[in-house]
């Protein structure tokens, strides 16, 4: 017989883990499957930038989405380790995106701009400023644009933190193999796993890249998420670290209060293959090394991998399944997983415990990719 649970969670990765601490301390049921550990997919090689206004285009609907989950980490993050009792690196140090000519800092011009009519802060910083803010540059750094906001966060520490706080609250996270198939059974659903099956009174698949590998009774076709590799470099860093995220048109770096420093990331069509490639490694180094060279002396700590999953149109899949009642979709967050995680979490959790639909899922709709 299958064990049965008020709501199952498919996927133990950011989303997942966000949504299950979000059911589970407002009172709910929870369950979370994976075919693994929690948060060794995507997110364990996740950068955790949290840079709305460089993520997402002016004119996307991702960015008042991406704006919106950020405002909501000030106050998670303390109840996430207050209930997990575990520490979560989080600064809103700023980011720094940086120029190597003419174009790139008119087009910062024009971001500041658009930036300032929002109510957003930016400075824009020429050669000698962009200098001023970071030593290491390189002198191929025209200028620069800083926006004191934005930031990054830990994401195998807010991992670690969102699974245990989660479980604080009563959720359970079990490990059952694949899942390839969601089905009703009476009012409910099953979800059928390579090792046996699990079944609930709602479902939300949140399996990132391996959501379109799961059959849906009634749906036209599997979500169309498909994965891009992303390589992330950790290098120890020697001397004063960087002071923010810094940004170039080739990388982007982060470096962590203990002195390491993350170098990300590729962009590449590799299929479901995890694997760090000897290609990734050198591209993602120069790339480092031609805004701060100094990054040659560092300790190579190592490559991580993940998958990110990228939906049709990019945006995200969240939202009830019209295929299957009692199904919901929250996955397809491309680059922006630990982003949105917090707003996805209260999305989910507003619809699926007290029937409240917020109006930015008209934007993030399964049905806008048929029957799903
Ligand atoms: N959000 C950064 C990346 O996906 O590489």
């Amino acid at each position: 017989m299958p064990v049965s649970r008020d709501i199952v969670v498919v996927g133990a990765g950011i989303v997942g883990c966000a949504i299950a601490y979000e059911m589970a301390r407002r009172g709910a049921s929870v369950e979370v499957v994976d075919m693994r550990a929690a948060g060794m997919g995507a997110t364990q090689a996740a950068a955790g930038i949290l840079a709305p206004f460089i993520e997402a285009g002016e004119d996307s609907p991702l960015l008042d989405f991406a704006v919106r989950s950020l405002d909501l980490f000030d106050r998670l993050l303390p109840d996430v380790a207050r209930d997990s009792g575990q520490p979560i690196l989080y600064r809103r140090t700023g980011t720094l995106e940086v120029a190597a000519d003419d174009r790139r800092m008119s087009r910062f011009a024009l971001t500041a701009r658009r930036l300032e009519q929002r109510g957003v802060r930016a400075t824009l910083l020429d050669a000698a400023g962009v200098r001023g803010e970071e030593p290491y540059l390189s002198q191929g750094v025209v200028g620069g644009l800083l926006v004191p906001s934005q930031g990054f966060v830990s994401a195998p520490q807010l991992l670690s933190a969102l699974a245990a706080a989660a479980r604080r609250h009563g959720a359970q996270l079990v490990e059952r193999g694949r899942v390839r198939r969601v089905r009703a059974d009476g009012p409910g659903l099953v979800v059928e796993t390579e090792r046996g099956s699990l079944s609930g009174d709602r479902v939300v698949i949140a399996a990132g890249s391996w959501s379109g590998g799961i059959e849906v009774d009634g749906a036209e076709q599997p979500a169309p998420v498909r994965p891009v590799r992303g390589q992330l470099l950790h290098l120890e860093w020697v001397g004063a670290p960087l002071k923010r995220v810094t940004w170039s048109e080739r990388c982007y770096l982060v470096p962590w209060d203990n002195g390491t420093l993350l170098v990300g990331a590729t962009s590449e069509d590799a299929g479901f293959d995890e694997r760090a490639t000897a290609a990734g490694v050198h591209d993602l180094l120069q790339a480092a090394c031609e805004i701060v060279p100094h990054g040659w002396t560092a300790g190579f700590a190592g490559a991580r991998v993940g998958l990110r999953p990228a939906s049709g149109d990019e945006l995200p899949i969240i939202g009830p399944s019209r295929a299957l009642p009692n199904l919901l979709y929250a996955t397809g967050h491309y680059r922006s997983g630990i982003l949105l995680a917090p707003l996805t979490a209260q999305l989910v959790a507003d619809l699926v415990l007290e029937n409240r639909a917020d109006p930015l899922l008209a934007q993030t709709a399964p049905e806008r990719f048929g029957l799903l």
